[in-house]
């Protein structure tokens, strides 16, 4: 099932690295037109018009990025790193998306956990993406937690939400490239977590019930 994934996952990324680049270029040199006409006092009254085109792109440049982190291929950057130091980092833009939907999230963070070997990037992507999710599973006021945790071998890394949790229905799904619920998902974050994982030799793993979802990332020490 995890290797299944995986090799979905990579030809996946493969296809993108191949075309991700042909339909970038062309996507920048739209925008940068789009860009430099709403700008000529003429087409001030379809300014709404140009900045929807204008973020439509943005997103198709977003999507194309989120298929090149799936390739198998793709080199991490490991580099011994505190996972709490990373948290810290991106807290504040977390909190930011958080309090802008009224919902609360809490650190819980070990202070004695050892430095492992992370690629900083990934793993503020891996982050943002669990607690995107929590957030949009959780009601208004809701309370989510991050969490550092750790053994003798591993550095764990937990994403606690209050949400309804994960239909039982669909737990089979989960990580599976395009999978949504959402009307706006696109069903890759989970997918760029399990990928991201897949290269730091770490574990997902879940537990959900009604009263909501934790994500456990469990890094080798
Ligand atoms: N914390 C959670 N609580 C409840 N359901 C969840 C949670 N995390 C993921 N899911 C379910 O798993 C699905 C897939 O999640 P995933 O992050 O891969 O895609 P998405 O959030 O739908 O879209 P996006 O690509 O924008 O992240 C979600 O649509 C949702 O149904
Ligand atoms: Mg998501």
């Amino acid at each position: 099932m995890e290797i299944q994934r995986l090799d979905k996952l990579d030809l996946i990324g493969k296809m993108a690295a191949g075309i991700g680049h042909e339909i970038r270029n062309p996507l920048t040199t739209v925008r940068g037109y789009l860009q430099f006409i709403s700008s000529k006092e003429h087409f001030k009254e379809y300014a709404d018009k140009f900045n929807l085109m204008i973020s439509e792109l943005d997103r198709s440049n977003m999507i194309i990025s989120e298929f090149l982190a799936l390739s198998k291929n793709k080199v991490s950057r490991l580099e011994l790193n505190d996972l709490n130091v990373i948290v810290l980092a991106i807290y504040p833009l977390l909190e930011v998306d958080a309090l802008s939907e009224n919902k609360i999230i809490n650190l819980e963070l070990d202070r004695s956990i050892p430095t492992i070997n992370l690629d900083e990037s990934e793993i503020r992507q891996l982050i943002i993406n669990l607690v995107r999710n929590g957030l949009e599973a959780m009601p208004y006021k809701g309370v989510l937690t991050i969490k550092t945790r750790h053994d003798n071998q591993h550095v764990m890394l937990v994403i606690q939400d209050c949400g309804s949790g994960i239909p039982q229905n669909i737990i089979d799904q989960i990580g599976t490239p395009f999978f949504t619920t959402k009307d706006n998902g696109t069903g890759l974050g989970l997918s760029v977590c399990y990928s991201i994982a897949a290269r730091h030799k770490a574990l997902i793993d879940f537990k959900t019930d009604k009263s909501g979802t934790a994500f456990t990332v469990s890094f080798n020490i």
